[in-house]
């Protein structure tokens, strides 16, 4: 089905208590802390695989005049040395992913220029080092700002990079109040639990890949084409993974060097990036550099509106941050203008990270507001609420559901708001206290996912597709929804994700994951419903499902008995034309109070709340779990992570969880999310809304605005560590 009709009455609907929305346990959970879910890594499905170390550049821009990898080939356990002197022939660079070992240039520092292949890690590791570069070094560019006047306008993704409407310039100079100010967001790095890896084993000219990635089919697409092979050539399988957060959208070097690896020397080779390698050789997110303008009348109605945003990506790829796009749809305004501009910069490839665009944007534009809700004595909840828009303010249509002022107000209640005081104010003893708080934004993608489902004859429910679980909790609401569609108990719900033999799915990413996976699966559960309903007898309007039975009017069977030598049924969604007719976003509101010690600086998290809107919850616990990790982010975007930039040598200068600092347990004292009622009956057939990456959204701004609430100072150059703070 698509998503061209609104969606009535669901089997979900009628049983609001039942299994979705429940919050179970992760299905997988035994099998993840018992250590019996393996990584990439670890998967023993092909046997006897030899280790491949990847070698990296050591400088950021020049060429190799000279590499002598001898020694290399001649220490102990090596089998194969593969520099770009010896690289197999490769196809070309699809999306993101390129061949490797094209050339001598070096286009940034940590580029992978070799790879070593050895009986062990530790011999291939060893060998690696052994590998001799000469370089010719060449003059690099590594700073976005230096590099501001000469940025361009980004190739258009999916939305065009530039907006506007009305005249922003006119109605700006026009305003009784006006903010123009500028932020500024450093590199960040996924810092997921899993680094990235790959075992690849080849069957003729066929080549599977067990590997770390969150959306399979993509992959599958990427690697075809820079290994040369018709797509279903390439196999890739990812049961169990680690994080992603973005980094994992796309194959990386680990993936196309196993490959290439395993095809010379005949055997499967494991391959996979160290933390350090994970700095410099996966993709980052980029540093940003926002300027937000702001007009308003003494009330504080916005006239006026602007968003630019500038970022920076390797030469030759296309990727910018979409800052300003979450400012189109956040508030009214009859005049607007948002930008992006992009620098090419001798650094390491940028790429999606957990809520692109919004993530770093809203650090800079819900600061904005809370700016120009002190300039105008204002309260910073008011002022949205006098901003709300009756539809989305550039796009002209409705939003699906939009319950951002529900959200404020309820966080407001809960987290005690009234208690904030002027900045500055409030002191407990060393410590300067205040409370901040930002509005959460993200929008909610469909994408094109499929599903199989087998009602086995022992009365088992077998469900395929092509899906990932990156920690989420996909197998778990897959098997809820599996479950409440079909009335079998979870113990008899067999959920297999992750391997592109199963049917096509949208994967993990951008916040799509469960309502287009999970509304293929009910589509192909609806299937079956109706075609057990046909065996029994019994009119499928009539049909309900528990206890693994059917039952009608009249008469009920066993699921178990209809099954015969099993039944399958397959479903499909896709996106349609609700999804440009309504604007769908999910919502929310971050509550925060921080601690700033008056001698020191430093800041302190004392506590934080996140009310969110997210259409029908399909798990309590999964759900709250993706809210808080989100917030998380937020606070470690707002305090502490920054990839430092070293711009005269183009490297990185912290490269390892010591010095990239997410936030600890210490770092968390008293979080909590919660979820307003509500189902989008524009999104999916499951009336819910992505919630992946709704936490991290806005979630930085509110502890920067409480920081300011708490010293009276404004820092607009993110992380706020002490340094700037004192
Ligand atoms: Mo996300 S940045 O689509 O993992």
């Amino acid at each position: 089905m698509d998503m061209s009709q609104p969606i009535g009455p669901t089997p979900l609907d009628a049983r609001p208590d039942g299994l979705v929305g429940r919050g179970v346990d992760r299905v997988e959970g035994r099998l993840k802390v018992t250590g019996a879910a393996p990584y990439a890594y670890e998967t023993r499905e092909l046997r006897n695989p030899a280790y491949g170390m990847i070698v990296e550049a050591a400088i950021a821009k020049g060429r190799i005049r000279a590499i002598d990898a001898a020694a290399a080939r001649r220490a102990p356990g090596v089998i194969y040395v593969m520099t770009h002197e010896n690289a197999p022939p490769q196809g070309k660079k699809k999306e993101q992913v390129g061949p490797v070992l094209r050339g001598p240039e070096i286009a940034h520092f940590g580029q992978p220029i070799g790879l070593v292949v050895a009986e062990t890690f530790e011999q291939a590791r060893a060998a690696a080092a052994l590998v001799a570069v000469d370089y010719e070094r060449a003059e690099g560019r590594f700073d976005l700002r230096a590099a501001m006047p000469g940025a361009i306008v980004p190739k258009q993704v999916a939305s065009p990079p530039d907006s506007s409407l009305g005249d922003f310039e006119g109605a700006f100079a026009a305003s009784a109040v006006k903010l123009d100010v500028a932020y500024t967001t450093p590199v960040q790095t996924h810092a997921m639990m899993e680094p990235h890896a790959t075992i690849a084993g080849w069957e003729g000219d066929r080549v599977t890949l067990y590997t770390s990635n969150q959306m399979l089919n993509r992959g599958q697409v990427s690697l075809a084409s820079v290994l040369d092979l018709p797509a279903e050539n390439v196999r890739l399988v990812s049961k169990y993974i680690g994080g992603g957060f973005g980094a994992k959208l796309q194959p990386q070097a680990d993936a196309v060097f196993a490959a290439l690896a395993a095809r010379v020397i005949g055997r499967p080779v494991k391959v996979a990036l160290s933390r350090q390698q994970e700095f410099h050789g996966s993709t980052r997110r980029t540093d940003t550099i926002q300027r937000v303008r702001l007009g308003s009348d003494a009330e504080g109605r916005l006239a006026a509106i602007a968003h630019e945003s500038w970022s920076d990506t390797t030469v030759g790829d296309d990727f910018y941050e979409t800052s300003a796009n979450v400012t189109r749809s956040l508030y009214a305004a009859p005049n607007r203008l948002t930008r992006h501009r992009l620098a090419h910069l001798d650094l390491p490839l940028s790429s999606a990270m957990r809520a692109p665009g919004e993530a770093v944007g809203m650090l800079a534009f819900e600061c904005a507001m809370d700016e120009l809700a002190e300039t105008l004595g204002l309260d910073p909840i008011e002022l949205r609420v006098r901003n709300e828009p009756s539809e989305d303010p550039e796009k002209k249509v409705p939003f699906s559901t939009r319950q951002l002022v529900p959200c404020m107000r309820e966080g407001a209640r809960r987290f005690g708001w009234e208690k904030r005081g002027a900045p500055g104010s409030i002191r407990d003893g060393r410590w300067l206290v205040g409370l901040g708080m930002a509005a959460a934004a993200r929008l909610n993608p469909l994408q094109p996912s499929s599903a199989s489902v087998r009602l086995e004859r022992d009365g088992t429910l077998t469900v395929r597709m092509a899906m990932t679980d990156i920690g989420t909790g996909t197998y778990t609401i897959l098997a809820q929804i599996a479950g409440e569609m079909t009335g079998l108990p979870l113990e008899r719900i067999r959920i297999e994700l992750g391997d592109t033999l199963y049917p096509k799915a949208a994967g993990s990413g951008g916040s799509w994951g469960a309502g287009s996976a999970g509304s293929a699966l009910y589509v192909a559960c609806d299937d079956l419903r109706r075609q057990l309903a046909e065996k029994a007898g019994i009119a499928p309007a009539s049909a309900s499902f528990a206890d693994g039975r059917i039952a009608g009017a009249e008469r009920s069977a066993a699921l178990a008995d209809l099954a015969g030598d099993g039944i399958e049924a397959r479903g499909e969604i896709k996106p349609g034309a609700l999804n440009k007719t309504y604007s769908q976003y999910s919502f929310g509101a971050h509550f925060a109070e921080v601690g700033v010690d008056a001698d020191t600086g430093e800041v302190r998290l004392r506590r934080m709340l996140g009310v969110f809107t997210g259409g029908r919850i399909l798990n309590a616990k999964t759900a709250r779990s993706q809210a808080i990790g989100g917030m998380i982010f937020g606070v470690g975007a707002a305090l502490t992570e920054e990839v430092v930039i070293d711009r005269r040598s183009g490297t990185f200068v912290n490269h390892d969880l010591a010095e990239y600092h997410v936030p600890v347990h210490a770092d968390i004292p008293s979080l909590d999310a919660m979820f307003l009622p509500e189902l989008d009956d524009k999104a999916n057939p499951l009336k819910s809304k992505g919630l992946g990456e709704l936490g991290i959204c806005g979630a930085g701004a509110a502890v920067a605005n409480a920081v300011h609430n708490a010293t009276g100072i404004r820092i607009r150059d993110y992380p706020l560590t002490l340094d700037k703070v004192l």
